[in-house]
């Protein structure tokens, strides 16, 4: 089993070149399914939650050509439903995204047929909202076995008006992507408002969609016929980005964070600010230098332009060396999402939860230690917390990490931090502790 080995302790200096933003590419690639022709994207973050994708298509009747590591050219000319293989789908609803897959398979065949989706495991992840806006659009929705069957009355969605009773993300997309070809108008309310978002509405837009209004919270999408080939650049991943200042803040040390959008960022640079951490903007990148002691601060999640959610862990794990008291509340995700706070308390962060909140107080460093990703942020925030840590940090289970970050160990290298992943293999079972049958 792969793992990241880390010997701590060693300030991050350099560059380092964020990747395509991965909940922009993981919309994006369903999307895809709706245009007829070659669809060419660039800056494509190379993590495996796109491979899947760009699997699943494949075995839609896609022609995937990659151009190079970050561009590929799409035809879904001729895509099928219903001809994804049993050991695809299993793949397929390990990620989080593939009920995109509905939207676009809806709007592209009138009819989807999908699995349930999977994802981060930090607790249930409803799609009520999903439903309620492509019920909205004209399609019934009912659930069979572990999938999701969808028709559209007449074999076309037809335009409506959605409030989403809450902001998300996901219900946001799916319901963009279905209404692009949707007969009339949509208008969607209380839409969520992320970076990633635009960069969908963009995207259908450049393939000949007409969407307006992404960036505020109501868009409204006249349908068209079809979407046609184009070309389009995907933005910067504001996470990774963020990712690797809280890296600088953790470890001390000064980065140049390249390929960005300064103004995705400015909620954490106002907070590593905060925290004594010097942050300049520039026109596509972000300098990052920290030298002295971390300040501790407050800071609660909440949907763009709020502190991200995806930032939580990963600020948690700097936080565990700022004198004095920090808070940090969760504020989209119910569950709090704080499961990954025991593996801190392993490398000595003094840490306790309540509710929806983590109630830190600094210690002087942390230890080394053996921990585990609880998911895809709470594995980086153990990559920081084991960059900063006194002692030899082993990371497990860093297929959550891989899933969407983009070559994380050359990338932390390159910063001249000892990071190395190690394959080995998993202890053979003791013949003693197998009974028969
Ligand atoms: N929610 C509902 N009903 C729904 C949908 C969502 O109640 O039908 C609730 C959720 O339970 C949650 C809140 O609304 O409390 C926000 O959920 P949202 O739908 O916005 O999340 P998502 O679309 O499932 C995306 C990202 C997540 C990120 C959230 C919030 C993707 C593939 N995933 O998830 O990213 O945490 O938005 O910003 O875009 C990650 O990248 O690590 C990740 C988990």
């Amino acid at each position: 089993m792969e793992k990241y080995v880390i010997h701590g302790g060693r300030p991050l200096h350099g560059s380092v070149e964020i990747s395509g933003a991965k909940n922009a590419a993981v919309a994006i690639i369903p999307a895809a399914i709706m245009v007829r022709g070659v669809c060419r994207l660039e800056n494509l973050p190379e993590i495996s939650d796109t491979d899947t994708l760009l699997h699943t298509l494949t075995y839609m009747g896609a022609k995937v050509n990659m151009i190079n590591r970050s561009t590929v050219e799409l035809d879904c000319t001729h895509v099928q439903m219903d001809t994804l293989p049993e050991d695809m789908w299993v793949r397929t609803r390990k990620i989080r995204a593939s009920y995109y897959l509905l939207g676009a398979m809806l709007g592209r065949f009138g009819r989807a047929r999908t699995t349930m989706p999977g994802g981060c495991n930090f607790g249930v992840r409803p799609i009520d909202q999903h439903i309620k806006g492509l019920t909205a659009l004209g399609a019934d929705i009912r659930l069979n076995g572990g999938f999701i069957i969808a028709e559209a009355k007449d074999g076309r969605l037809k335009g409506g008006t959605v409030y989403l009773d809450k902001v998300s993300v996901g219900a946001t997309i799916n319901i963009m992507i279905a209404a692009a070809t949707a007969e009339g108008r949509t208008v969607i309310e209380n839409v969520a408002r992320e970076p990633h978002i635009v960069d969908l509405a963009n995207f259908l837009n450049s393939m000949g969609a007409d969407v307006r209004g992404a960036g505020t919270d109501v868009i409204k999408i006249r349908g068209v016929k079809q979407l046609h080939g184009g070309t389009y650049t995907l933005i910067p991943d504001q996470i990774e980005a963020g990712t690797y200042m809280t890296a600088v803040a953790a470890a001390g040390g000064a980065v140049k964070i390249a390929n960005v959008i300064p103004k995705h960022l400015e909620c954490i640079s106002t907070k590593l600010r905060e925290m004594n951490v010097e942050v300049e903007e520039g026109d596509d990148y972000v300098l990052v230098r920290r030298d002295g002691p971390l300040h501790a601060v407050n800071l609660k999640t909440k949907p763009y332009p709020g502190f991200p959610t995806d930032m939580q862990p990963q600020m948690t794990a700097v936080l565990c060396c700022a004198p004095g008291v920090s808070v940090v509340t969760e504020g989209v995700w119910n569950n709090g999402r704080f499961k990954y706070v025991g593996e801190l308390k392993k490398m000595g962060a003094q840490i306790e939860v309540e509710d929806q909140s983590a109630f830190l107080q600094g210690v002087d460093h942390l230890t080394g230690a053996v921990v585990r990703s609880c998911d895809l942020r709470a594995g980086a925030a153990m990559v920081i917390a084991g960059l900063s840590a006194q002692g030899v940090t082993t990371v497990e289970d860093i297929v959550y990490i891989e899933r969407g970050y983009q070559d994380v160990v050359g990338k932390f290298r390159a910063l001249g931090a000892d990071i190395r992943c190690v394959d080995e293999p998993e202890e053979p079972a003791d013949p003693a502790d197998i009974s028969a049958g």
